[in-house]
């Protein structure tokens, strides 16, 4: 079985562009593969963060992770920071990457920019720690969403120089993993915005609808997000992004094809489709919600799959940490 890695930030609220862009998209082909889900908590720490809420977001995520429907018969859930792996490996990528590698990444840029004066190292870091994080399980396949695609773009850019520079043609070091990012759900767009992508540091609560939203929160935001005076609904229309957006979460919520809702919403208007969509949000997401309650009940289990996690990830990552150590040179025995 090919192996696939992916993780999240633990960030507060997990919202659609994260379920639909990468955790559904994980759920469905995990009887495929061989899976490792890790909640990135390193990662939350690059931007300024509440050390009283880190514990407990990181609970949340990996709660919502099996209410979601990960499945550990074929999957293994468990926390970046448990793995001191990520950590070490991460050091010794950082010393053969290129500075300017890291000051080109979009996502730096953005978030730099947000931050101002108060830019930490780390933040610079972060892709080289989620290279760390895919490539110490020898990951073949990265599912996420379209936003992080140039950082998988620079994981396999590391690989190959690392494996050039100390390995060998017929003997890499390190394993060259390929991103898995589905057309539909990619790019899930803000509510407010059909230009912005849905983000958890949007400062706007109504932009986003989150996983474990209330049905009255969900037709709050429904009800006052961002649509056109057009009537009549319709996919791909560059002129319409709040409506190509809403159609395709319709469209992923629901389950039916993209000619069925091209054909059902086609003659709507919004006062027709938006209680729609309500409905079919709240009904999308109340399984869920309730296999968190249940999890989130039950914390020793919880706690007992992620110290399972642990083992087993540690298992494959301490020995590709070993032979990445090895192929720089880390030779005296302890
Ligand atoms: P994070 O926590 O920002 O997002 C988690 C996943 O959700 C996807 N996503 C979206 N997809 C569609 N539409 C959106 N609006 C949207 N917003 C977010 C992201 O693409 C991602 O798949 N750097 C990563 C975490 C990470 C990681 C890794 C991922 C760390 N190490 C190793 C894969 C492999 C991040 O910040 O994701």
């Amino acid at each position: 079985k090919l192996r696939v890695l992916s993780g999240v930030q633990p960030t507060g609220n997990l919202h659609l562009g994260n379920y639909l862009g990468a955790i559904r998209n994980w759920v469905e082909g995990q009887s495929q593969y061989d899976n490792f889900f890790c909640v990135v908590d390193l990662h939350a720490i690059t931007v300024p963060h509440n050390p009283k809420t880190l514990a407990q977001d990181t609970y949340t995520i990996a709660a919502l992770y099996l209410a979601c429907g990960i499945d550990l018969e074929y999957s293994t859930i468990f926390i970046q920071s448990h793995v001191s792996a990520h950590s070490e490996l991460a050091w010794l990528l950082n010393c053969i990457t290129p500075l300017n590698w890291l000051e080109g990444m979009i996502q730096f840029k953005e978030k730099a920019l947000k931050q101002g004066q108060n830019v930490g190292v780390g933040l610079l870091d972060y892709p080289v720690l989620m290279a760390a994080d895919i490539l110490l399980y020898d990951a073949d396949l990265v599912p996420v969403g379209e936003d992080q695609k140039q950082h998988i773009e620079l994981t396999r850019d590391l690989v190959i120089r690392l494996n050039d520079q100390f390995g060998s043609k017929d003997n890499p070091v390190l394993k060259l993993p390929k991103p898995l990012i589905r057309k539909e759900g990619a790019r899930v767009m803000s509510l407010v915005d059909g230009t912005r992508k849905m983000s958890k540091s949007d400062p706007s609560e109504l932009s986003r609808i989150n996983l474990l939203d209330s049905p009255e929160e969900i037709t709050k935001k429904i009800k006052r997000c961002k649509t056109d005076p057009i009537k009549g609904l319709e996919f791909d229309n560059p002129e319409r992004p709040e409506c190509n957006n809403l159609l395709t979460l319709y469209m992923l919520l629901s389950g039916k094809t993209k000619e069925a809702v091209a054909a059902e919403c086609q003659d709507m208007g919004w006062g027709q489709f938006k209680p729609l969509l309500t409905e079919t949000t709240i009904a999308a997401l109340k399984p869920i919600q309730d296999k968190y309650q249940e999890v989130m009940a039950d914390k020793s289990y919880l706690e007992s799959v992620l110290r399972e996690g642990r083992e087993k990830a540690e298992a494959i990552a301490i020995p590709i940490l070993a032979k990445v150590k090895a192929a720089l040179g880390y030779s005296l025995p302890l």
